[in-house]
C-alpha cells in the first residue's frame, strides 16, 4: 500500500514538473441569456471562462485575461501542441491569476443553431500555409524564415496533428463575433473586474470595444498580431474593405464623436508601406479614442508571418487615436524564426519571459 502511495506521489510530481505550476481551477459562464425554443428555452450568447489561480505565493495585483483568435480557443495558451507548459503556466509561476475564455459560439461556449449566425472552419492545408509551415509554401516576404514551429507543421506530424485538432469552427462574420464578444466580456469584466488584457489576432478586433465599453477595468492591453490593418483587409485579402470603425466592426466612441463610421475621414497612407494592401489613416486631425487613451498597448509581430507586412500601419492607426503603444518586432530583440502562433512554438517561454511578460510585469507595477 505504502509503495503505491509513494509511487501515486512521485508520479503527480512529475507531473506537476512537467506541465508547469501547480493552481487552482475553477470554470464559470458569463452573457447568458435565455431565448425561446418552442415551449421551453435555450440559453444563449455565453462564454465559458476558465479561472487558474497560483497554489502559493503572492498574488500579482491584475489578473491576465487571454482572448484567443479565429479557430482557435483557450487551450492555445494552457500547454503547447507538443506537450510544454503554456503562457497560462508562466504567468501562474509569475503570481499572476489567469482567466482564459472560448470566444462566443465557439468551443465549450456553445453555438446555437437558429439563433447564431452560420460557421466557417480552417482547413488544414489553410493551417499549414498560414501558421504552421509557412517556410514551405512561401506566401508571402518571409515567409522562409519560420523556423520555430514545432515538427513539420503539416498533416500526419503528430504535433501538427494535435493542434488541427484542437481548432474549432467559429461565426463566419467578425461583426456577429464582435457584437458577442463585445457582450459576453463585458459581462466579464463586470464580474471579475480589472485585468491586463491579451489578445491575439482577431481578438484584438474585440479587444478595442471591449476597452471602449468598461476601460477602468481594462489596465492594459497586449495584442499579439493584432487584427487589421485599418479598414481594408490584409494582404490575404487586399482591397476589401474591412473593420469600418477603425479596427473592429462594432461601434467605438470617438471624439469628436461619430454617429455613423462613413464619417471618419481617411486618407491612404503609402509612404514607407510595403505591398500587398493598403495603409488607410485618418486624415489629420484624427478624432481619437476617447475612453482608451489611459490604456498602454504592446504590439508584439513575429519576424515570419504575414503580419510583418502590414502590422505597423495598425499600430500606426493605434498611435493617431491617441494610444501608448509599444510596437516590438521580435527580430528587433533577436528573437529569430517565429510566425503567427508564437506562443505555441519552440521559444515560446522566450518570447513571454523577455517580451510579453516583462513589459505586463512593468506596466502593472506603474497602474
Ligand atoms: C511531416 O511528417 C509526417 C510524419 O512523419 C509525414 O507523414 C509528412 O510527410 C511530413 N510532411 C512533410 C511536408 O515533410
Ligand atoms: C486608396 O486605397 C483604396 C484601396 O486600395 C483605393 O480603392 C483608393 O482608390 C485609394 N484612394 C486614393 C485617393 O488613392
Ligand atoms: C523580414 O525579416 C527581416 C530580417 O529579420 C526583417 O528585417 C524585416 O523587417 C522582415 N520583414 C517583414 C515584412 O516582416
Amino acid at each position: 500500500m505504502l509503495s503505491i502511495g509513494l509511487f501515486l506521489i512521485i508520479c503527480s510530481l512529475r507531473v506537476l514538473a512537467q506541465h508547469g505550476t501547480a493552481h487552482y481551477r475553477e470554470y464559470f459562464y458569463v452573457g447568458y441569456s435565455y431565448v425561446p425554443q418552442g415551449d421551453s428555452s435555450i440559453a444563449h450568447g455565453q462564454v465559458y471562462v476558465e479561472h487558474l489561480t497560483p497554489a502559493s505565493g503572492t498574488l500579482k495585483k491584475y489578473p491576465v485575461l487571454f482572448v484567443h483568435g479565429a479557430g482557435m480557443t483557450g487551450t492555445n495558451f494552457l500547454n503547447t501542441p507538443d506537450g510544454r507548459p503554456g503562457w497560462a503556466d508562466w504567468f501562474l509561476s509569475q503570481g499572476y491569476e489567469v482567466y482564459l475564455v472560448d470566444q462566443p459560439a465557439r468551443g465549450r461556449s456553445p453555438w446555437q443553431q437558429n439563433v447564431d449566425g452560420p460557421q466557417v472552419m480552417f482547413d488544414s492545408t489553410t493551417v499549414s500555409q498560414l501558421f504552421t509551415a509557412t517556410q514551405l509554401l512561401n506566401l508571402w516576404p518571409n515567409a522562409t524564415l519560420h523556423t520555430q514551429w514545432p515538427g513539420n507543421g503539416t498533416v500526419g506530424d503528430p504535433i501538427f496533428d494535435q493542434f488541427y485538432a484542437s481548432m474549432v469552427p467559429l461565426l463566419s462574420t467578425d461583426s456577429e463575433s464582435g457584437q458577442k464578444n463585445q457582450h459576453a466580456l463585458t459581462a466579464l469584466l463586470d464580474k471579475i473586474g480589472e485585468v491586463i488584457l491579451i489578445t491575439h489576432s482577431q481578438s484584438a478586433l474585440f479587444g478595442w470595444p471591449l476597452a471602449d465599453a468598461r476601460p477602468s477595468f481594462v489596465k492594459a492591453i497586449v495584442t499579439i498580431e493584432p487584427g487589421g490593418p485599418p479598414f481594408i483587409g490584409d494582404t490575404l485579402s487586399p482591397n476589401t474593405p474591412m473593420h469600418p470603425w477603425g479596427l473592429s466592426e462594432v461601434p467605438i466612441t470617438y471624439d469628436p464623436p461619430i454617429t455613423n463610421p462613413s464619417e471618419l475621414q481617411t486618407a491612404n497612407d503609402t509612404e514607407g508601406r510595403l505591398p500587398g494592401y493598403t495603409c488607410i489613416l485618418q486624415k489629420e486631425p484624427s478624432r481619437k479614442w476617447i475612453n482608451l487613451l489611459d490604456i498602454p498597448v504592446l504590439t508584439v509581430t513575429s519576424e515570419s508571418s504575414w503580419h510583418g507586412i502590414f502590422d505597423d500601419c495598425t499600430v500606426d492607426f493605434l498611435r493617431q487615436v491617441g494610444l501608448e503603444v509599444d510596437f516590438v518586432r521580435l527580430q528587433d530583440v533577436g528573437i529569430h524564426g517565429n510566425g503567427h502562433m508564437m506562443f505555441m512554438e519552440r521559444n515560446s517561454d522566450e518570447i513571454v519571459e523577455k517580451v510579453v511578460g516583462k513589459w505586463i510585469d512593468k506596466k502593472s507595477s506603474e497602474r
